[in-house]
C-alpha cells in the first residue's frame, strides 16, 4: 500500500483522543468517529487544550497546533470512514462492541484499508474473523497517555499478513513510537504483566496491608515506578482494568488472574477512576487529584 494519509479513529474516549492527537501531529488527516457526535467534538476541544499546554511550554508552535487541529474531523456516520487508508478502533474493552464495529468497518471502508484494534486483551484473530479481510486486521495497542508513552504493542492475528504488519510498524514509527511484537494471547505482553500487578495492589488494599497512599508510595518509591498501581488504575479506568482481568481469568483459565472483589465493587459503584471523578482517589473537573 502507498503511504497512509487518512486515518480513521473509532471511539473518542481518552485513548481515541490521544491516537487522534499523535496522528494529526504526524501530519495525517484524521476522521474521529464516535456514535455520539458531541463526544467527538468535545474530544477535539479537549485535545486543543492539551496542544495549548504544549504551545505554552514552547514544545510546539501555535501554527503546528492550528495545523494539527485543522486535520481532525469529528464524525458520527460510519460511511464517512470511506476515504480512510487505515482505521484504529479504540472503543470500550468489550468483545461484542468490537465485533459490531469491525463488521461495520469491513462494509464501509476500502477493501485495501487496514483495520487495527487498540484492544488491550481481546483476541485479534477473533476480531478479524468477523471482517471480509482478516489478513488486514491487526492489534495496535497504544499506552495511556498516548501522546506521552513511547510504546505501541503490535499484535498479529493468525491470518494477519506481513504487509499489514510492516505498514502498521511503519505508521507507529511515524508517530515516534517504539514497537514490540506480541503474540495474540490474552493480555499480550504489557497487560499480562501490568493487570496482575494492579489486581494484587487491590488485594493488598482489600486485605488491609496498607492504605491507598501507603500502597502507591510503597510501589512508586520502592520500585521506582512513575506512579503507584492504584493511581495508575484510576488513570487507565477501573472498568477497563476489570474487563482485562476478566479476559485473562476466563481465557487463560487460571485462578491466579481472578479479579479482586474490591475492584469489582468500585466498578459496580461507578467509581471508575479519573474519568468519573472518583476511583481510589477523587479528582476535580480538570482530572487533578482533589
Ligand atoms: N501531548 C503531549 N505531551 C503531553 C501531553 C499531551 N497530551 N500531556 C502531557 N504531556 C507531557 C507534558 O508536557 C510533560 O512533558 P515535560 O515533562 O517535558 O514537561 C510530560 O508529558 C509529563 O506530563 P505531566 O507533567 O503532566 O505529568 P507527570 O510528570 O506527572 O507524568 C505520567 C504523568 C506521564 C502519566 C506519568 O506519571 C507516567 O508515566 N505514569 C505511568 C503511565 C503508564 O504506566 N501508562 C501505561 C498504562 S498501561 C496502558 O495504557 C495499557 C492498557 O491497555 C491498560
Amino acid at each position: 500500500m502507498s503511504e497512509i494519509q487518512t486515518i480513521g479513529v473509532v471511539g473518542a474516549g481518552q485513548m481515541g483522543r490521544g491516537i487522534a492527537q499523535v496522528a494529526a501531529q504526524a501530519g495525517l488527516d484524521v476522521i474521529l468517529l464516535d456514535a455520539n457526535l458531541e463526544m467527538a467534538e468535545k474530544a477535539i476541544e479537549r485535545l486543543g487544550r492539551a496542544l495549548d499546554r504544549l504551545v505554552a511550554k514552547e514544545k510546539i508552535s501555535a501554527e503546528v497546533k492550528a495545523g494539527a487541529l485543522a486535520r481532525i474531523a469529528p464524525r458520527s456516520d460510519y460511511n464517512d470512514l470511506a476515504p480512510c487508508d487505515f482505521v484504529v478502533e479504540a472503543a470500550p474493552e468489550r468483545e461484542d462492541i468490537k465485533i459490531e464495529i469491525f463488521t461495520k468497518l469491513s462494509e464501509v471502508t476500502k477493501t485495501e484499508a487496514i483495520l487495527a484494534s487498540n484492544t488491550s486483551s481481546i483476541s485479534i484473530t477473533k476480531i478479524g474473523a468477523c471482517t471480509n479481510r482478516p489478513e488486514k486486521v491487526i492489534g495496535m495497542h497504544f499506552m495511556n497517555p498516548v501522546p506521552v508513552m513511547k510504546l505501541v504493542e503490535i499484535v498479529r492475528g493468525l491470518p494477519t499478513d506481513d504487509a499489514t504488519y510492516e505498514t502498521t510498524v511503519a505508521l507507529a514509527r511515524r508517530f515516534n513510537k517504539t514497537t514490540v511484537a506480541a503474540r495474540d494471547i490474552p493480555g499480550f505482553i504489557v497487560n499480562r504483566v501490568l493487570i496482575p500487578l494492579i489486581n494484587e495492589a487491590c488485594f493488598a488494599l482489600y486485605e488491609g496491608l496498607g492504605s491507598v497512599e501507603d500502597i502507591d508510595v510503597g510501589v512508586k518509591l520502592g520500585l521506582n515506578h512513575p506512579m503507584g498501581p492504584l493511581e495508575l488504575s484510576d488513570l487507565i479506568g477501573l472498568d477497563t482494568c476489570l474487563a482485562i482481568a476478566n479476559v485473562l481469568h476466563t481465557e487463560l483459565g487460571d485462578d491466579k488472574y481472578r479479579p479482586c472483589p474490591l475492584l469489582k465493587q468500585h466498578v459496580a459503584a461507578g467509581w471508575l477512576g479519573r474519568k468519573a471523578g472518583r476511583g481510589f482517589y477523587t479528582y476535580d473537573a480538570q482530572g487533578k487529584k482533589a
